[in-house]
């Protein structure tokens, strides 16, 4: 939401493109052909939202190009910037196709629009410059979440310091928030990327590869970056969200629950990415495949 602001007060434009399938967060604006709990519901857009306030909002396809240039050239001089998940992560693990994010970059660039990374599923999880660094796709603006907070509730943006010198007090843009930095949620981040040494995103790395073949099977596909991994009902990994919502939601709804009651708590949506923590050793990712496989 912030972020946006900032966007908009840089360009003097109000629209944004955003992708069908991609969630960032319940601001209303966002809330727009939103993944995550949202399309396990299939709620396209929220009740209580103005739709003058929903039609700022332009859907592009996940890695599809052409359906931003279009957009751009359409909405020529009036968006402010386009928004993407780097790696989506709620519709499923969809993972960038080559040459999607380095297309998005020229794109924006061309049209005068900014362009957001929203790292708040990657930040940090895939590399310790989360997705941009693993792609070496550098956005305007930055969107992190909870996990510069050691997992406690906090956001924040960040990016290119000509546009943050717009947010107030040094300019315009007025940014404010009564939980802004708390100390304790600040302490906590920090204790958390001090652990998060090279050792350990090779061992998530490790075990992850495991999971992943071991999940591997008849009608099923697996999307995994690093720690984020996504078991798909559906003989293809999608590549948009048109694709993940051709997934046998049946069938995983079953899995789900065989997978509770045999003491494996899964995320209860074929939307939403399974996370590897340094938590998860070899135990773990052994019990939850002899789970899978019974
Ligand atoms: C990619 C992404 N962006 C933004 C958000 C929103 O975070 P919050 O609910 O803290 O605003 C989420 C939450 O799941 C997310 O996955």
């Amino acid at each position: 939401m912030s972020a946006l602001r900032v966007a908009r007060a840089a360009t003097g434009r109000d629209l944004v493109v955003k992708f069908e399938g991609g969630y960032h967060g319940h601001a209303d604006s966002l809330l727009v052909e939103a993944g995550s709990g949202a399309a396990t519901l299939s709620i396209p857009g929220s009740a209580g939202v103005a739709a003058s306030v929903a039609a700022q909002t332009l859907i592009a396809t996940y890695n599809d190009l052409s359906s931003v240039a279009a957009l751009l050239e359409r909405y020529a001089g009036m968006v402010a910037a386009v928004i993407v998940e780097p790696i989506a992560a709620n519709m499923g693990v969809v993972t960038a196709a080559p040459g999607f994010l380095a297309g998005l970059r020229e794109l924006t660039n061309q049209a005068g629009a900014l362009l957001i990374f929203d790292e708040v599923i990657t930040g940090f999880r895939v590399a310790p410059g989360g997705a941009q660094e693993l792609y070496g796709v550098r956005p305007d603006l930055t969107v992190l979440g909870k996990i510069i907070g050691g997992g406690l509730p906090v956001g924040a943006y960040g990016g290119r310091a000509d546009l943050l010198d717009l947010v107030a007090p040094a300019g315009p843009v007025y940014q404010a928030g009564t939980l802004s930095g708390h100390p304790a949620v600040m302490a906590a981040g920090e204790a958390a990327l001090l652990e998060l040494t090279p050792d350990v995103y090779a061992g998530i790395e490790a075990r992850g590869d495991r999971l992943e073949e071991g999940l591997r099977g008849e009608g099923m596909s697996v999307a995994r970056v690093g720690s984020l991994l996504t078991l798909f009902f559906r003989g293809k990994r999608p590549t948009n969200f048109r694709e993940a919502k051709q997934c046998d939601s049946e069938a995983f709804g079953q899995f789900f629950r065989r997978m509770r009651d045999r003491g494996v708590l899964l995320p209860p949506s074929q939307f939403e990415a399974w996370f590897i923590s340094a938590a998860h050793d070899d135990t773990a990712i052994d019990a939850t495949l002899e789970a899978a496989r019974e």
